[in-house]
């Protein structure tokens, strides 16, 4: 499949307007997605986040950028609302509750559509593509290319949990969104857990139609089957590795150990979200200041925190909290004539600023209430190798990234004061123990890098897509 035509399908296209011109659009799925985009020909089909004049081509590859507008309504009811105050909190254990509005689910549909009409105009001009739709955003969108192109072998990944039956069960229209998401040849998820979570939700909610599962199949009323797969995404580990190496990252590497010579270096860097265990990483790190009056000079932490959905209600809230909570910490245990223990950076980073943070930092904290994967801890160790570092891994249970990195420093972060213990204790390793953890880490991550996981992906899709064209 190497150099078959690709048509992605995701709500954001991979580059956004930043204060130096095009940037990499935040988050984990442009993360993993650019790269193996780039040796593909075909069509990246994203929303243009309301920017004008995007490059038409991805830089450096094959890809046309096909950029879909969406109105001030669209973006209010279908980005904010359906997508982010409905789906992603429920999606997330409902740990933030979600907000059920019809308006927004019209919204939802009517925009699903649109990309479902761009994603088919793409394949009219490479009629053997793969379409590859992505995320919560565009769950109705392999039914709707599925009606219209029956034989296409059409691919959907998630790229966050899915969540027990029970949770799933209270979305209004839970039905829809699986006959949505059932569009596609494969369904695929980071995790077993979250896959196996998707196969007892079609049963609880859509059994009485005839629907069957037969192992990790789902063979639907008119016979057709789509395969569900588990398939962790990963990152650019080779790209990754050589950040360490560039000169502008070995100065930002320099001027960090420089400004926190002789303190242990805590790091925390996320989209700013309700889902990522933020404050209570920081309440962990005030009961460690708090215990061990030391510390509050022998070590810093530093919290990166990158803007993200700050028109939706839950963030902003987010946000006003964890300042309050840097403030308050910092009141608390500066010593005069010291820097202060918190530092807190609210602003998006380029991925070789990031690379000079991970080198530098002793202990990464990655303390997700839940999250899908996570991909800051994959590019920590990868760094940290590169950069010959034996950084320690504090990573929160509830990721993705656990099942894949067990030699970490694994935590409950719902457990404040036993998460101020592993970070205690992420601390105290001995370098010896660090280094082998890393390097069992890193190499994880080395071989199962974002190149075999979208090949992987690529060839399932294609296979599965030729079966069910062959079944009719
Ligand atoms: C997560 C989602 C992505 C999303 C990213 C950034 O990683 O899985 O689909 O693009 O967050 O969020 P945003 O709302 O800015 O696209």
């Amino acid at each position: 499949e190497d150099d078959r035509p690709v048509i992605a399908v995701a709500n954001r296209l991979p580059l956004h307007r930043g204060e130096d011109g095009w940037e990499l659009a935040p988050g984990g799925l442009v993360t993993a997605l650019r790269p193996v985009m780039a040796a593909h020909p075909g069509a990246w089909v994203g929303w243009d986040g309301g920017t004008k004049g995007m490059p038409t081509t991805l830089p450096d590859s094959r890809v046309s950028l096909l950029p879909i507008a969406l109105s001030a309504a669209q973006v209010r009811d279908y980005y904010r609302g359906f997508a982010n105050a409905t789906m992603w909190p429920l999606l997330h254990n409902a740990i933030e509750k979600p907000r059920f509005e019809r308006s927004w689910w019209n919204a939802y549909q009517e925009v699903n559509r649109v990309f479902a009409d761009r994603a088919q105009a793409a394949a009219d001009e490479h009629p053997d593509a793969i379409t590859w739709v992505h995320d919560y955003h565009l769950m109705m969108v392999p039914q709707l290319i599925r009606n219209q192109r029956p034989e296409a072998p059409i691919g959907f990944f998630l790229h966050v949990p899915w969540p027990s039956p029970d949770i799933y069960a209270r979305l209004p229209w839970r039905e829809q969104i699986l006959w949505g998401l059932l569009g596609a040849d494969v369904v695929a998820f980071h995790t077993d857990d979250y896959r196996y979570n998707f196969l007892r939700s079609c049963v609880r909610q859509l059994a009485d139609s005839g629907l069957e599962v037969r192992g990790s199949g789902v063979v639907l009323p008119d016979g057709r089957t789509v395969t569900t797969a588990t398939a962790p995404i990963s990152i650019d580990a080779g790209e990754f590795a050589s950040f360490a190496a560039e000169p502008e990252v070995k100065d930002g590497i320099a001027a960090l150990e420089d400004q926190f010579a002789g303190r242990v270096l805590l790091l925390g860097a996320d989209r700013l979200d309700y889902t990522k265990g933020i404050i209570e990483r920081l309440l962990a790190v005030e009961m460690l200041l708090e215990r061990d009056p030391e510390m509050r000079t022998s070590v810093a932490f530093l919290q990166l925190a990158v803007p993200s959905r700050d028109d939706v209600r839950e963030y902003r809230q987010l946000r006003g909290i964890v300042e309050q909570h840097v403030g308050r910490i910092n009141g608390r245990f500066t010593q005069p004539g010291s820097d202060v223990p918190v530092h807190y950076l609210y602003r998006g980073l380029s991925p070789q600023q990031l690379a000079a943070y991970y080198a530098a930092a002793d202990v990464l904290l990655v303390t997700p209430l839940i999250d899908g994967m996570n991909l800051v801890c994959k590019e920590y160790v990868t760094v940290q190798q590169a950069a010959g570092g034996s950084g320690a891994l504090v990573l929160s249970e509830f990721t993705g990234a656990a099942v894949e990195l067990p030699q970490a420093v694994l935590c409950n972060p719902f457990d404040v004061e036993g998460l101020s213990y592993r970070i205690e204790q992420a601390i105290a390793l001995k370098p010896d123990a660090r280094r082998k953890a890393l390097a069992a880490m890193a190499e994880q991550v080395r071989v199962h890098d974002v190149h075999a996981w979208v090949s992987g992906q690529l060839t399932l899709i294609a296979a599965r897509g030729a079966a069910a064209a062959g079944n009719r």
